[in-house]
């Protein structure tokens, strides 16, 4: 597998995505060794993650949309998001939010299966505010215009309140434990 390397950043933000990738690591042992789940935690899945992760800069994300909060709790938002999940996501993500088979694998074209969004996936592992980027703009927003994927941008698709409520309904199926990390580790980041 390919393994970007992260570029040279000058001191504040170099130091800044040093720790969030330190503690996405350290969140996912938390998570993989508290859901107790069968799903390979391969050193792959890191560093796919990684991957994306090591792109991020603070500055690439519009001013305009740096206020996303998921409305997790709200049973209308989230009926609303599981009903455009199914019509938009599920193809791919799975009706169940289990992904596809080997998502962790890229396939020979270089292509990742879509993974799931239950706490076996990443989904979690990524703050309120990137998720809408990622669903909104595609991941090449955060991996780079070249980087090859499946995964289409619902810009023009769903407006910004309908990726609100999708990423809402599948926040909501997450168990307890993963949302209460979620709020008080990966969007404090
Ligand atoms: C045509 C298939 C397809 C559809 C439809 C699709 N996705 Fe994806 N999605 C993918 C693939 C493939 C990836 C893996 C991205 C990559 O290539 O790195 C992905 C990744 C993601 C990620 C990043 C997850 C992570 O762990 O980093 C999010 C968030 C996401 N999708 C949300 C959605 C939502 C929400 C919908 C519906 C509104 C949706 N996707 C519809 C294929 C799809």
């Amino acid at each position: 597998m390919e393994k970007k390397k992260t570029p040279k950043r000058s001191g504040g933000i170099g130091s800044r995505l040093a720790i969030s990738v330190f503690s996405i690591v350290f969140v996912s042992l938390i998570g993989s060794a508290s859901t107790q789940t069968d799903q390979p935690t391969t050193e792959d899945t890191v560093f796919s993650f990684a991957e994306i992760i090591n792109s991020v800069l603070p500055s690439e994300t519009p001013e305009s949309l740096s206020q996303i909060v998921l409305q997790y709790k709200d049973d209308a938002v989230v009926d609303g998001g599981q009903r455009l999940y199914m019509s938009h996501c599920a193809t791919c993500h799975g009706i169940n939010l289990q992904g596809a088979p080997n998502w962790h694998r890229r396939n020979a074209a270089g292509y990742l299966p879509a993974p799931p969004h239950d706490e076996t996936g990443h989904t979690w592992h990524h703050r309120d505010q990137l998720l809408f980027d990622l669903t909104k703009h595609g991941p090449q927003v955060v991996a780079g215009s070249d980087y090859k994927t499946h995964m289409p941008a619902f810009e023009g698709i769903l407006s910004d309140e309908e990726i609100v409520a999708v990423l809402s309904y599948i926040k909501s199926t997450w168990p307890e434990e993963i949302i209460r990390i979620h709020n008080e580790q990966i969007n404090q980041n």
